[in-house]
């Protein structure tokens, strides 16, 4: 069994694809042991709660410094038996030393085709804002393993989406997280899981199951 903690920040759409895949029988061998918001009133909290997985809410607010924020994120992740980390939306950059003790052991979902529309300062919306005032013709998400840069980490999986010529912002978001992110983030889970993804010279080579399409 490979236990999962999830880190959240908002509306916690990534997480429910994790939780639905597994109550769907499409993700297999996983479970989620702990979901970690850093926000206190995060609607994800309450889908965890709402299927019963212990969720808790820790904020770099109620911590004088950010060292002491990551040890207290460090010792609840490592109390919860947790192998893989995985961050579904999680809007908080991690500190060199978190993402060490970790290594190899963080995944996270980013929207949009690395390395287009990434890095420092692109998350969420903004994102797809990018893409939009670029003109690209098609986008996508990713999901990659952590290292100590932003989104530069191998990558795990990645699927392509069309952008339309009437997209707003919103509307390409919620594009992308049906036809890519709720795909990949669940199916790289399945892989890892699996035993099915190795590190090759910095890059990650995932073994597909037969048939397997993304
Ligand atoms: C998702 O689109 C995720 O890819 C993005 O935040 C959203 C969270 O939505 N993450 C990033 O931008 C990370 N750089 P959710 O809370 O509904 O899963």
């Amino acid at each position: 069994m490979l236990n999962l903690a999830v880190l959240v920040s908002g509306g916690g759409t990534n997480l429910q694809a994790i939780i639905d895949a597994i109550g769907a029988g499409k993700l297999t061998g996983v479970k989620i042991v702990k979901v970690i918001s850093n926000k206190e009133g995060a609607y994800a909290l309450e889908r965890a709660k709402k299927h019963g997985i212990e969720a808790v809410c820790i904020s770099p607010k109620s911590f004088a410094a950010r060292d002491e924020y990551f040890r207290e994120m460090e010792d609840t992740i490592k109390d919860s038996g947790a192998d893989l980390i995985v961050l579904a939306g999680f809007l908080v950059v991690l500190s060199d030393s978190f993402v060490r003790a970790f290594e190899g052991r963080i995944i996270n979902i980013h929207p949009s085709l690395i390395p287009s529309f990434c890095g420092d300062g692109f998350y969420g919306l903004k994102v797809h804002e990018e893409a939009l005032k670029r003109g690209v013709k098609v986008t996508g998400a990713t999901v990659h393993f952590v290292d100590e840069g932003t989104d530069t980490g191998p990558i795990i999986l990645q699927k392509a989406v069309y952008i339309e010529n009437d997209d707003t912002p919103e509307i390409l978001q919620k594009r992308v997280m049906e036809q890519a992110e709720w795909i990949i983030l669940p199916k790289a889970i399945q892989a890892i899981a699996d035993g099915r993804v190795r590190l090759e010279n910095g890059r990650a080579v995932v073994e597909m199951c037969k048939g397997e399409k993304i």
